[in-house]
């Protein structure tokens, strides 16, 4: 099993961003925990973060030919924005889980919106970091 898990735009800045809102853990912290799980279970687990679309994109295309087996991500803003982000987790046809640290339904109605939540495989929301490792062990549990 090999797991790929994506931030969005802006989570570079976990930790101390709006702290209140998304927590005190760093990114960094947060990909050890889940490569540390990912190993104790005998998987491979890599981790990208990129504040430009055309990267997270380019990482989706590449999963298509380096065994990914399973995506976590995060879109962040570009989950309320980005048709081609969608269209690229379409396109490569891996199961994913979307994830977001805040319950997006308790904020602006703005953010109740998403490009990805109904061709996702299912949807965390509103857990923090936990979200993550949640989503890590389902995909890991998949046959
Ligand atoms: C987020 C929620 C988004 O609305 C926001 O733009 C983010 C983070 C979350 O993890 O709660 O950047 O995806």
């Amino acid at each position: 099993k090999n797991v790929l898990v994506l931030h969005g735009p802006n989570l570079n800045l976990l930790g101390s961003r709006e702290p209140a809102v998304y927590g005190r853990v760093t990114l960094v912290e947060i990909d050890q925990k889940l490569a540390q799980f990912a190993r104790e279970q005998g998987a491979e687990l890599s981790a990208f973060q990129s504040n430009a679309e055309s990267a997270l994109i380019e990482r989706i295309h590449a999963a298509r030919l380096d065994g990914t087996t399973f995506i976590v991500i995060n879109p962040a803003a570009f989950t309320h924005t980005s048709v081609a982000l969608r269209d690229a987790l379409a396109a490569v046809g891996i199961p994913f889980i979307e994830v977001h640290l805040s319950n997006v339904f308790a904020r602006e109605s703005f953010r109740h919106e998403s490009y990805f939540s109904d061709i996702a495989v299912g949807i965390i929301s509103g857990l923090g970091a936990t979200g993550y490792e949640l989503a890590v062990q389902y995909a890991l549990q998949q046959p």
